[in-house]
């Protein structure tokens, strides 16, 4: 442990399984003290209760469904009740699609998958800008490489995902100017190995699947959660921080991160020299 997040009071969603999981591990060994939530308990509080031992009560599972307004409110008050104010929240939980053509898919399914992998990033920005406002922190959004590009059988999935991309730059261009301010990144991972490209490999089939991976991943291979929790680890941290001049006597602060945050102000954006090139 290197105690990165030492002291700093963490909610993540989504936290029983794959991606989740293996961050609240890594948070836990930086020192962090974690209210780890997900839709389903017996899961959840398994994995609680695996990392408890070696926690020293810095962890708690808490039943969220990230879709369900009242219980955001309800899961801030308890962490901040338990364990103090709320340091960095991490919107990882969502749902995969059913891998089926937009003629295929039901508004049913259209809205399954809106309201888990949107909608829950949204109530999760909004309630995380408003119980840090005045202290400052580090929202980390879970999109996907499916919300920078289009792909087949992913009609409700990659729509979900680009929003929560721009969700994302939105509310870190609201929280820049406030003081301390509030960082908001978004983290895009490829095919990562886990029950949700698990249960994919499962619909395709694993030559499908695995077809797929070495068509579409540079590597050629699935990658490991591992990697993705040293990502949303990274962004957590009070270290990552830009400073950029936007106008004269005003300066703003914009997180800029890897396939995510904000981007940087006009001001700072480059500018076509004569000959139309770009310095
Ligand atoms: N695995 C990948 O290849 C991959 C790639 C890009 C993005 N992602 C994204 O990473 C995140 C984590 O995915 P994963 O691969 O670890 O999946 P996973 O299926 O292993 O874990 C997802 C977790 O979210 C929980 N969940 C589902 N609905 C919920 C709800 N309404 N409220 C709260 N929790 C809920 C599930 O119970 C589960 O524990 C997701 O947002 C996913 O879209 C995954």
């Amino acid at each position: 442990m290197t105690g990165r997040l030492q002291d700093k009071v963490v909610l993540l969603t989504g936290a029983a399984s794959g991606i989740g999981a293996a961050t609240v591990a890594l948070m836990l060994r930086e020192g962090a003290t974690v209210l780890a939530t997900d839709i389903d308990p017996v899961r959840g509080q398994a994995l609680v209760d695996s990392l408890a031992p070696a926690a020293s009560g810095r962890i708690e599972f808490l039943r969220l469904d990230v879709a369900q307004e009242p219980q955001w409110e309800h899961a801030i008050a308890r962490l901040t009740a338990r364990f103090g104010p709320l340091d960095v929240l991490v919107n990882n939980a969502g749902v995969a699609p059913q891998l089926v053509t937009l003629a295929q898919t039901s508004l049913e399914e259209w809205r399954r998958v809106m309201s888990v992998n949107l909608d829950g990033t949204f109530l999760g920005v909004k309630h995380a800008i408003r119980a840090m406002t005045g202290r400052g922190g580090a929202i980390v959004n879970i999109s996907s490489v499916a919300g920078l590009v289009g792909m087949p059988l992913n009609g409700a999935y990659s729509p979900a995902k680009a929003g929560v991309l721009l969700l994302t730059k939105c509310a870190a261009l609201e929280c820049s100017h406030l003081e301390p301010p509030i960082r908001v990144n978004a983290v895009h991972p490829g095919y990562i190995r886990t029950d949700m490209t698990g249960s994919i490999a499962d619909t395709l089939g694993a030559e499908r699947f695995e077809r797929r991976v070495r068509q579409t991943v540079p590597l050629k291979k699935l990658g490991d959660a591992a990697d993705i929790a040293e990502a949303i680890v990274f962004l957590g941290l009070r270290a990552v921080q830009v400073h950029h001049r936007v106008e004269p006597g005003r300066r703003r602060r914009l997180d800029r991160a890897v396939g995510g945050g904000a981007q940087p102000a006009a001001a700072n954006r480059p500018r076509p020299s004569r000959s139309g090139q770009k310095r």
